[in-house]
C-alpha cells in the first residue's frame, strides 16, 4: 500500500509532538535540578560567608592575643619568608611589619632565625628551651635577648615554619649593671673619696708648677705643647677626682636665700670663655620678678654648671642657649601630695640648646651616674646635678624641646 502524504505529514507531526513533549519534561527535570543546585549554592554560601566570619574573627581575636604580649613574635614559613611580626617586635626591632611581612628573616635581620628549617623532621622537638642571644638588625649595635624558638604544625602535623618568642634584656642588663656599680660605688666609695682626696692635692701642685713652666716658653716653643699636654691633663684629672668626691660625698648643704639669676649668673660666669670660643648665643629671660629659693649657692651653681656645659658640649659648632625661669604654682591635688612644709609653688629653670637633641630611648639612663657618650666624659655630671637638686627637694627632668635641642628643667621649691 502506498503512504499518501496527508498520513506521511500527520506521522511527522505526531515524531514531532512526541520530541517536543520529551524536550519540555527534559527541561522542566533540568529547571528543577537548577533550582534544587541554586539552592544548595545559596546555602553553600552562606555557610562559606559564615565561615568566612568565624576566620576572620579567629584571626583577629589571635592578632589582637599578639599585639598585646609584650614578647616579640615573629613568625616563619618553611623558606624562612616572615609571616607574622607583632608590635612589640616591631618595638624590639625598630622594624615595622609592614616592610618585613613576606620578606626572609635572614634579609631583615643580621642574625639567624636560631632553628634550621632544613634540618627538622616531623618527630623533632617542637620547642627549643629559652636561649640567651644577641640580636642585630640593620645598622645597629647587637642587643640581648632572651628567646624562644617552636615549629609550627599544620592540623596533620607537617611542619610548616617556625615561631619565635623574644624578650629585650636590654633594660635588664643596664639594671644589673647599674646595680653592680651602685654596689661597687657604695663598697668603694669611702676608698675612692680618700683617694680621690689624696691624689687632689698633688694634682694642683703639677698644674700649678705646668702652669709657671709654661710662662717660661715662648709661643713657638715645642716644650710649650708638652707643658700644654700636662696641664690639660692634670685639669681633667682633677675635674673627674672632684666629680668623684662630689658623687661619692652625701650633699652638705649649707642653706640660705639664694636669688635663682644670680646661682646662673654664677654658673654663666665660669663658663665665659666657652661661650665666646664657640660661637654661642645667649637668650635669658629671668621673669618679671626676682624669684628666690632655698638652698646652697656653691652647690646649685654646680648643679647649673653642669647642665649648661652639656648644652655648650651638645653644641661645638654654636648655637642658641636659652635659659627661661618662671614661677608655677603646682594643683591643689599636688601640693597636698607634697604635704605641708612646701608651699606648692615651684620655680622652673628651663636650660636649652639648639643642638641635636637627646634619644628618647636614652633620656631615662642619661642620669646614671657613668652614663656617658662622649669620649672624654665621666658621665657623673647629670648624676652629681640630680644629687645637688633632690637635696634641696627639688627634681631634675629631660626632654627634647620641639623647636630642636635638648630642654633640662630644674624645678625647686619657691622661698616666699
Ligand atoms: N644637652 C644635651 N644634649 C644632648 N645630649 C645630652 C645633653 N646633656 C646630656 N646629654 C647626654 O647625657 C649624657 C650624660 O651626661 P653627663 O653630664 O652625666 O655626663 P657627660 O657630660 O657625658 O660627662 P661629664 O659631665 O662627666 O663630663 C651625655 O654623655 C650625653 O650623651
Ligand atoms: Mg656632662
Amino acid at each position: 500500500m502506498k503512504m499518501q502524504p496527508a498520513d506521511n505529514l500527520a506521522e511527522v507531526l505526531k515524531a514531532f509532538n512526541e520530541s517536543t513533549e520529551k524536550l519540555q519534561s527534559s527541561y522542566n527535570a533540568l529547571q528543577a535540578r537548577f533550582g534544587e543546585l541554586n539552592l544548595e549554592l545559596e546555602s553553600k554560601n552562606s555557610e562559606l560567608s559564615r565561615r568566612v566570619a568565624e576566620i576572620s574573627e579567629i584571626k583577629d581575636y589571635v592578632d589582637s592575643i599578639l599585639e598585646s604580649v609584650t614578647d616579640g613574635v615573629i613568625a616563619v614559613d618553611m623558606e624562612y619568608r616572615i609571616t607574622a611580626f607583632n608590635r612589640a617586635a616591631e618595638r624590639i626591632s625598630g622594624l615595622e611589619a609592614k616592610d618585613v611581612i613576606g620578606r626572609r628573616f635572614g634579609e631583615c635581620f643580621d642574625t639567624d632565625f636560631g632553628v634550621d628549617l632544613e634540618d627538622v623532621s616531623g618527630d623533632s622537638a617542637s620547642v627549643s628551651p629559652y636561649v640567651l642571644r644577641n640580636m642585630k638588625v640593620g645598622g645597629r649595635e647587637a642587643f640581648p635577648v632572651r628567646e624562644s624558638t617552636s615549629l609550627t604544625r599544620s592540623g596533620d602535623g607537617a611542619i610548616t615554619g617556625a615561631v619565635k618568642v623574644f624578650e629585650d634584656l636590654t633594660e635588664l642588663r643596664e639594671l644589673e649593671e647599674q646595680a653592680r656599680r651602685q654596689d661597687r660605688l657604695a663598697t668603694l666609695g669611702q676608698m675612692a673619696a680618700t683617694v680621690a682626696h689624696e691624689i687632689r692635692n698633688p694634682l694642683g701642685g703639677i698644674e700649678g708648677f705646668a702652669s709657671l713652666l709654661s710662662r717660661d716658653f715662648d709661643d713657638g716653643d715645642p716644650r710649650l705643647k708638652l707643658v700644654t699636654k700636662i696641664l690639660e691633663g692634670a685639669r681633667s684629672l682633677n675635674r673627674v677626682v672632684s666629680e668623684l668626691l662630689m658623687f661619692t660625698r652625701p650633699v652638705k648643704c649649707d642653706f640660705r636665700r639664694v636669688r635663682v639669676s644670680e646661682a646662673i649668673d654664677g654658673a654663666m660666669g665660669f663658663l665665659s670663655e666657652n661661650m665666646e670660643s664657640s660661637n654661642i648665643k645667649l637668650l635669658r629671660n629671668m621673669g618679671p620678678t626676682p624669684l628666690y629659693v632655698r638652698g646652697d649657692p656653691d652647690e646649685l651653681r654646680r648643679a647649673l654648671l653642669n647642665i649648661i656645659l652639656n648644652a655648650l658640649q651638645a653644641m661645638p659648632e654654636g648655637g642658641d642657649l636659652e635659659i627661661n625661669c618662671h614661677s608655677r604654682s603646682l594643683p591643689e591635688a599636688a601640693r597636698q601630695m607634697l604635704g605641708t612644709g612646701l608651699n606648692g609653688t615651684w620655680v622652673e629653670i628651663a636650660i636649652r640648646d639648639s643642638g641635636p637633641g637627646i634619644d628618647e630611648s636614652e633620656i631615662p639612663r642619661i642620669f646614671n651616674p657613668f652614663y656617658t657618650k662622649k669620649e672624654k666624659g665621666t658621665g657623673l655630671g647629670l648624676a652629681v646635678a640630680t644629687k645637688i637638686i633632690e637635696a634641696h627637694c627639688g627634681q631634675i627632668t629631660a626632654a627634647n624641646s620641639p623647636e630642636g635641642g635638648a630642654v633640662f628643667t630644674i624645678a625647686l621649691p619657691l622661698e616666699d
